[in-house]
């Protein structure tokens, strides 16, 4: 294989590239290199793939002979390698987000439906109350705010708080053990434990909306019967992990690009209709999720002229799938009016972010309240001092400091 490589001309990465020059950039590697398609080497030693182009990252989305359930996978960094002595994780009931058909395509039809454009424009006036409180909150504690903390992370949690169903007296602690669980600055025991709690409760929440059910997800999904506790509880802490650091990372590093170009910024303030194509340019421009998807081959395939084996991982670069000059024209260009709907920011296939239709929808209503609100809004440090998480699972900033 790797003389295939070699003669192809082309040279096996050491590592998935993640460090960043430019925060809004992709890894300045990944620009160099030529071609849909990478000899990887992956962290545990073993050779495997990258994968940069937009058509091949498709086709592997698409396609059954590639599993998730990370069984086999090699890590493609080596934090993501699993803690020694234990081979491979268990996937927990419910996280199906790590299973392949059937068993996923079991829980996927469950829970569809409540994902819907018709479901979500229900929850529209409740997007934009949580949105408008957090801002009335801004603006009451006055300038400045770190936006992470005042405004992107809460969002997200609150909206899930809605979705699930969470009591208005349950919320805040809610939100603080969230915050706990996913804050970087914490060891990984202190993550750990608020996971362990945040999990606890969700099972407990569960409990309860099956004795007393209300007018939401986990009392519509405990009624149906066809998930035990554990599967509900195992796809409650799913959909409150998947969408919680997601969303808030695209709110405040989308924040932090807005506000690094006023330009672009005045267009969707001026016009929250322009706020449709500036989330999926958005997504495309800052593709976050910079780690994966990964998949493993369960058999050989042969992809861009070379033969994927099976056994072998395959990750796929979603920065450099959404920068392929061959999808989108002029791809280092940021313009908010540019019609990016066939960015992968939310992944392709079957395991296509469940919560892409929410997701929009908070973006949608966020970034021109954000920036009508306060129309002063600008960084309280220089840019260089943002700090930024280029080694996180999620990529994005720590913390972003504004004032107004
Ligand atoms: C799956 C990104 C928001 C729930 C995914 C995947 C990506 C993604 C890339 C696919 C992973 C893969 O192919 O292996 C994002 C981003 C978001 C976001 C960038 C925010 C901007 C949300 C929200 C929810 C959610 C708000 C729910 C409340 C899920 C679930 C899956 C998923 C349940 C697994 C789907 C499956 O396996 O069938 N997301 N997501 N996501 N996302 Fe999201």
């Amino acid at each position: 294989r790797s003389l295939c490589a070699f003669l192809a001309g082309m040279e096996t990465l050491k590592t998935l590239p993640l460090e960043r020059d430019d925060p809004f950039q992709p890894p300045a590697v990944l620009k160099e290199l030529h071609g849909p398609l990478h000899p990887m080497t992956y962290a545990d030693g073993r050779p495997g793939w990258l994968v940069t182009g937009h058509a091949e990252a498709r086709a592997v989305l698409d396609d059954p002979r590639f599993s998730n359930t990370s069984q086999g996978a090699a890590p493609p960094i080596k934090e993501l390698a699993p803690p020694e002595g234990l081979a491979d994780l268990v996937i927990p009931p419910g996280f199906f987000i790590a299973m392949d058909d059937p068993e996923h395509s079991r829980y996927r039809r469950l829970l569809t439906g409540h994902f819907s454009m018709r479901k979500m424009r229900r929850l529209e006036p409740r997007i934009q109350e949580i949105i408008d409180g957090r801002l009335d909150e801004m603006a009451h504690a006055g300038a400045p705010a770190d936006l992470v903390r005042a405004f992107a992370l809460p969002i997200p949690s609150l909206v899930i708080c809605e979705l699930l169903g969470v009591p208005y007296a349950e919320r805040s602690r809610f939100q603080d053990t969230t915050a706990r669980a996913v804050n970087l600055d914490n060891s990984i025991e202190e993550r750990g434990a608020a996971g362990a709690e945040l999990m606890a409760y969700l099972s407990e929440l569960v409990g309860r909306k099956r004795a007393d059910p209300g007018e939401d997800l986990l009392s519509e999904l405990a009624a149906g019967g066809e998930l035990d506790h554990e599967e509900l509880t195992g796809a409650a802490t799913l959909l409150l992990t998947a969408g919680h650091e997601t969303t808030a990372n695209m709110l405040s590093l989308g924040t932090f690009l807005l506000l690094c170009r006023p330009d672009q910024a005045d267009l969707v303030r001026a016009d929250p209709g322009v706020a449709q194509s500036a989330v999926e340019e958005l997504m495309r421009y800052l593709s976050i999720t910079h780690i994966g998807p990964i998949r493993v081959a369960r058999a050989d395939v042969p992809l861009a002229g070379q033969t994927i084996r099976a056994g072998e991982t395959v990750t796929i670069s979603l920065p450099a799938v959404n920068r392929d000059p061959a999808r989108f024209p002029d791809p280092d260009r940021f313009d908010v009016t540019r019609q990016a709907g066939q960015q992968l920011g939310f992944s392709h296939g079957i395991h296509q972010c469940l919560g892409q239709q929410l997701a929009r929808l908070e973006m949608r209503l966020a970034y021109p309240a954000l920036l009508r609100r306060f129309p002063t809004l600008r960084l309280a440090v220089p840019a260089e001092e943002v700090p930024l998480r280029p080694r996180a699972t999620i990529y994005g900033v720590a913390a972003l400091p504004v004032t107004w």
